[in-house]
């Protein structure tokens, strides 16, 4: 999910284009504003703890683009792409590294593990919007 700074900043493409470059395939997208109720769902792993409120606060302040993608091993692609929750520790080549300065702004969410994926995705995706297609390029990636 490219959260809210990530959209307002204008780097919706950037992001994407990482995401695409690497092999990932985008199998659903969309733009949209969250409402707590979803947002605190999406987030209740982080429930009690200090930032939740901020946290909620931040992802419904403007809109946000969800999507799933496909890959071998996607959910680990996907995090070591976009690098550790704090920018400032995340590698450099990274997505927050290289385009985010605080953990409270670092501009993309991405489950932890296949579970959280599966979940996420359902509070997000119909099951009629996820996209079935081949890249052209599938073979000479995989
Ligand atoms: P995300 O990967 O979306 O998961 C939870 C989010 O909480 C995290 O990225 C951060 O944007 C936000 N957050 C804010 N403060 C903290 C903190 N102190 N520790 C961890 N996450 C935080």
């Amino acid at each position: 999910m490219i959260k809210p700074d990530g959209v307002v900043r204008g780097l919706i493409g950037e992001i994407i284009s990482r995401l695409e470059r690497k092999g990932l395939k985008i199998v659903a997208l969309k733009m949209i504003k969250i409402d707590r109720k979803k947002a605190e769902k999406l987030y209740e792993q982080h429930k009690g703890k200090d930032f939740f409120k901020e946290l909620i606060d931040y992802v419904t302040s403007a809109p946000v683009v969800v999507m799933i993608v496909e890959g071998r091993d996607a959910t680990k692609v996907v995090r070591k792409i976009i690098g550790k929750t704090d920018p400032i520790e995340a590698e450099p080549g990274t997505i927050r590294f290289d385009l985010a300065m605080t953990i409270g702004k670092n501009i993309i969410h991405a489950a932890d593990s296949k579970e959280r994926a599966d979940i996420e995705m359902k509070l997000f995706f119909n099951d009629n919007e996820i996209m079935n297609y081949k890249r052209v390029d599938e073979n000479w990636i995989y």
